[in-house]
This record gives C-alpha cells, structure tokens and sequence, in this order.
C-alpha cells in the first residue's frame, strides 16, 4: 500500500497552483478508490509527500553539519531518530536523565519530517547543541534530494545515514500501518501494490539500491544501515553511526555507560511504554502509537504466504544483484 493520508475531497484546497501545475504533467496512477499516485523522477509518490519533495527541491538550504536520516517508510525511522537524537545531545541531555526530552516528546517531534514541515520552519529547526547541525529526516530518494544536500562542491559537508530493512518485515510492517491508520485494504492488495513499488517513494528497492551505491562510492557522506544489524549487535552499529557523525564514543563515554543508557532509551520497550507515544496525532491523521508496533525481525513469517516471501525475495534477488547487494 502507498503510505496512508487521509483522504481529502478536494485536492486543489491544500496546494498552490505552482504545485498542481507540476502535479499534472506526472504520470499518475489511481492506486485505490480515492487515491492517486503520482510519479516522479523514477518513484512513487502520494500528493502530500511529493508535495514536501517539491518544497525541498525548491527552498531547502542545508547548513554546514547537517545530518538527514533518510528511510523508506517503516525501516525504522522512529528508532533511528531517537538514536541520532539522543547520541547528538549526550552531554546537553544524558540518555539516563528522567528529564530526558525523548521522554515526553515523541522522536518525531525532535527529528521532524522534511516533507511534512513548512520551508517557513527549515531555518527553526533546532535539535542539536551546535548550531550548524540540524538533524532532518526525509523519505527523499536519493536522486531527489536538493543538489546541495549531495553536492561534494557544496559548501555544506552534511551527512546522509539511511537505513534500510529486509524488504519482507517492511511491507508487513507498512501493511499494519495502514490498517491502523484507517486504510482498509486487503493483504493481498496491498502486496501487489507494494511490489508496483507504491509503497510511499517507492519502488522501495530502488530507493535502497541509490543509497548503497552512493555510500560504497562516497563513504564520507552515507552511511548505510540495516534495521536488523541494529537489532543484532546495538553497542557495535551505534558506535559506527557515532564515528560517522563525527561524535565517536570516547573512552570515557564508554566508561560512563553511555552506550547502553541511549541503546536502553530508545529501544522498542521504553519508547512504545511513554505516554507521549501513545497519545495524539503526529501529521495527516497519522497517530503516534501507529510508528510502534512489535518492533522485531522475521515477522513477515507470520503474515506472509510462502509464494508472497517467494516473490518478495526473486524481486530482491533481481534488482540487487548487480550491485552485490543483499538484505
Ligand atoms: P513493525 O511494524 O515491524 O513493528 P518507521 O519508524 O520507519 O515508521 O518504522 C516503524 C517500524 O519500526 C515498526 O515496525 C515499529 O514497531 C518499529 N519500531 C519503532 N520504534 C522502534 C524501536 N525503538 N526499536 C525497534 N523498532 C522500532
């Protein structure tokens, strides 16, 4: 399924001109009842995200250490946010403090969406002790995000961490999403729209199959994740993600315990416990609670039939291999 919003009647009320003329010379595909899905630069795309992409492309100005965390939707994100977050603000905001701010905010709220904020608010953003750094989050595709996000030449040095997820809990996870958030679609409609790549910026593999290249080819500016390597070896993932923004975990870090106090704070357990994560709206009619779910790896095993794992698994094994790539 494409990443839910809820449905409007009338679309021209929400956007300017400038936007619906761009809108109408896209491919468009009408995905279910009200629904459209509009394509662009390769991906797919519902009105309210691409209308974010739009602005990004359009205003966005990164500042010198900016850091964009960029996902598919449901690989994650939630968690990398809290993680970045919490590892960023360490000495303004020790992980194992009860006034820690990812105790009454939600990861959301700290790390805001790109795509669902304002260019009137990309210059407020401020989540970081230093102001140069802010800490963004995007489902941009690679070959979408602003030039002076990517830019070697750029005279911002940002950095880029994306995280991908085995391709099978993703849809399983999108999938409940969905059904949480008021979609009533079938399984097996949405698996076929999912492997159509209508799955929020998708084809997903393709988005991930960018962001590999890119991080092989320049490693200074992405790097790459996968949801079950943090799953399986936290301590190690978290220092590699500290080392690559430039915070490494010093001897005296290691000491302190810093390590398992942020792995601890936001983990599945603590953060889908907090009242503020089960409590109201994040955007869209998306409620918080929806971005906590099982929080595990292998779940597709109890969704999935055998020939869905199958075919998820052949088209994987068919966009990846050439890039020596595997998830
Ligand atoms: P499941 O639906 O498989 O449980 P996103 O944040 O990109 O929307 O992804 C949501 C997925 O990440 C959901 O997966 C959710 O449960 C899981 N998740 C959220 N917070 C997590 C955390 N702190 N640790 C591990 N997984 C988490």
């Amino acid at each position: 399924s494409q990443l839910p919003h809820k449905p409007v009647e009338d679309e021209t009320l929400l956007y300017n001109q400038e936007f619906l003329e761009f809108l109408s010379g896209l491919p468009k595909e009408r995905v279910i009842e009200k629904f459209e899905s509009y394509q662009y630069q390769g991906f797919w795309y519902n009105p309210p995200l691409l209308h974010g992409i739009f602005n990004m492309q359009k205003h966005f100005q990164p500042c010198e250490n900016d850091i964009f965390l960029v996902t598919a939707p449901k690989s994650g994100t939630t968690w990398l946010k809290a993680l970045i977050y919490a590892l960023m603000n360490r000495e303004a905001h020790p992980p194992q403090s009860p006034h820690h701010p990812l105790l009454n905010k939600t990861p959301h709220q700290l790390v805001p969406f790109l795509e669902f904020i304002n260019p009137s608010e990309y210059g407020s953003v401020c989540n970081s002790p230093d102001r140069t750094t802010r800490i963004l989050a995007t489902h941009c595709p690679l070959v979408s995000l602003p030039k002076s996000i990517t830019d070697d030449h750029s005279p911002s040095s940002c950095k880029i961490v994306y995280l991908c997820r085995d391709v099978k809990d993703n849809f399983v996870s999108l999938f409940h999403f969905a059904q949480k958030n008021q979609w009533h679609i079938s399984l097996e409609e949405s698996f076929e729209l999912y492997c159509k790549g209508f799955s929020g910026a998708g084809p997903v593999w393709d988005q991930i199959s960018g962001y590999w290249k890119e991080s092989l080819d320049r490693p200074h500016k992405v790097l790459f994740m996968r949801y079950e390597e943090m799953q399986n070896e936290p301590q190690f993932q978290l220092k590699r993600l500290a080392h690559f923004l430039g915070k490494p975990i010093s001897e005296e870090d290691e000491k302190s315990g810093v390590v398992d106090q942020i792995i601890n704070l936001c983990s599945f357990d603590t953060q889908s416990r907090l009242k503020v994560n089960n409590t109201g709206d994040l955007v869209c009619g998306l409620s918080n609670s929806s971005f906590f779910r099982k929080g595990v790896v292998g779940d597709w095993k109890n969704c999935l039939t055998i020939d869905m794992a199958s075919k998820l698994d052949q088209i994987t094994e068919e966009k990846f291999h050439a890039f020596g790539l595997s998830i």
